[in-house]
């Protein structure tokens, strides 16, 4: 991501969202873990997780921040900055990373022109790299968005990526 689309993330005013997010937080839905629940929801609902709204939801539910953003750490589906409209993972699981992920993922980047956890200027993609998704029979893996490529072969990566574009 770069400078100027954080910035933009920063400055962004959500608080018309508000009303929403208090209806998310009052369905309490999983009373077993309602903060998990609540920040999958804003995710869905935002398509990440920004800062205001964080300290909004520590506010309603009466969470220390510190608690809220180390459960967000915890979990690579959660963001605090704009995702772009595709997710890419690469699996860098053992079987994958045997298999030459760490080159797929390599190629990704210098394709997309991104590292790991950023996402292109125009907001297409975002780049993650992943754990195990069980699919190593024909590894590497890499999964753009719900669709599962296997056997992923660095030639083939313009193609996968030019499908999306
Ligand atoms: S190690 Fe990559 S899918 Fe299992």
């Amino acid at each position: 991501m770069s400078e100027t689309q954080l910035k933009d993330a920063k400055n962004y005013d959500f608080s018309s969202y508000y009303p929403q997010i208090d209806e998310i937080i009052s369905r309490d839905s999983h009373p077993d873990d309602p903060l998990m629940t609540v920040l999958q929801e804003v995710q869905k609902l935002l398509g990440h997780l920004p800062p205001m709204i964080v300290s909004y939801i520590s506010c309603r539910m009466s969470l220390p921040i510190e608690k809220i953003y180390s459960v967000i750490a915890g979990y690579p589906f959660f963001s605090l900055t704009p995702r772009g409209d595709h997710l890419i993972t690469v699996c860098l699981g053992p079987d994958c990373f045997s298999q030459g992920a760490n080159e797929v993922l390599d190629r990704i980047g210098r394709e997309l022109e991104i590292r790991v956890g950023e996402t292109t200027e125009d907001r297409k993609f975002t780049l993650l790299a992943g754990t195990c998704c069980e699919s190593c029979r024909k590894a590497p893996v890499i999964m753009v968005d719900n669709d599962v490529y296997q056997g992923v072969r660095v030639s083939k990566i313009k193609e996968i990526l030019d499908s999306y574009r």
